[in-house]
């Protein structure tokens, strides 16, 4: 299986790097192709709304590391979200690069794909993640795409935190699966 793994955090040694190298490995370990993008390197720019996109059919007026993602994204059979929790949402770096799909959205919506999502968070409230989740399962929905599977770690506010964690555990064996 072809997979795309986005994650979003600007922290290269953070905890949902921790998270994002599991899911990594175990899907290497089972054998998946799976490119991995860190928005929070990459240089990509803000959509303007421009519609440039819908008048060019799919051409994007800014010429960024995005162009990349949006080819194996094309092509991927799974893609994988990966974000702390920044006020209850993904990380602008993360939605930086989701709002660019709209330049090829058409093509999106007839291209399926499973997508899991794996976020970190220092809150241990039980409903810290919901309007995440909310929004990841939306995103979904309207993509025509299944939203197939969580790990939320909550009360993971570094990396430490995840220690001998049951969320580690999950991100390998997702990733294997
Ligand atoms: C700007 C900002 C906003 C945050 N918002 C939340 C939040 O709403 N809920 C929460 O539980 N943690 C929040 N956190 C904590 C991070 O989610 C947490 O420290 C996480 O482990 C960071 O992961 P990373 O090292 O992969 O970036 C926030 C941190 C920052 C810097």
């Amino acid at each position: 299986m072809k997979i795309v793994m986005l994650t979003g955090s600007p922290h290269i040694q953070g905890t949902t790097a921790l998270l994002a190298d599991e899911f990594y490995a175990g899907a290497l370990e089972a054998g998946h192709e799976i490119v991995r993008f860190d928005t929070a390197q990459l240089k990509i720019e803000p959509c303007l709304g421009c519609d440039h996109c819908r008048i060019i059919s799919g051409s994007c007026v800014h010429e960024d590391d995005m162009n990349q993602i949006l080819d194996h994204l094309l092509e991927a059979e799974a893609l994988v979200l990966v974000t702390p929790l920044y006020y209850f949402g993904m990380t602008a770096q993360l939605k930086r690069a989701v709002d660019r799909f709209y330049a090829i959205n058409p093509a999106l919506l007839e291209a399926p794909k499973k997508v899991y999502l794996i976020s970190a968070g220092a809150d241990q409230d039980p409903w810290a993640m919901e309007a995440l989740v909310a929004h990841y399962r939306t995103i979904c929905r309207y993509l025509n795409w299944e939203a197939a599977g969580e790990i939320l770690a909550l009360g993971a506010g570094v990396p430490r935190d995840l220690e001998g964690s049951e969320a580690l555990v999950k991100a390998r064996r997702m990733g294997k699966a």
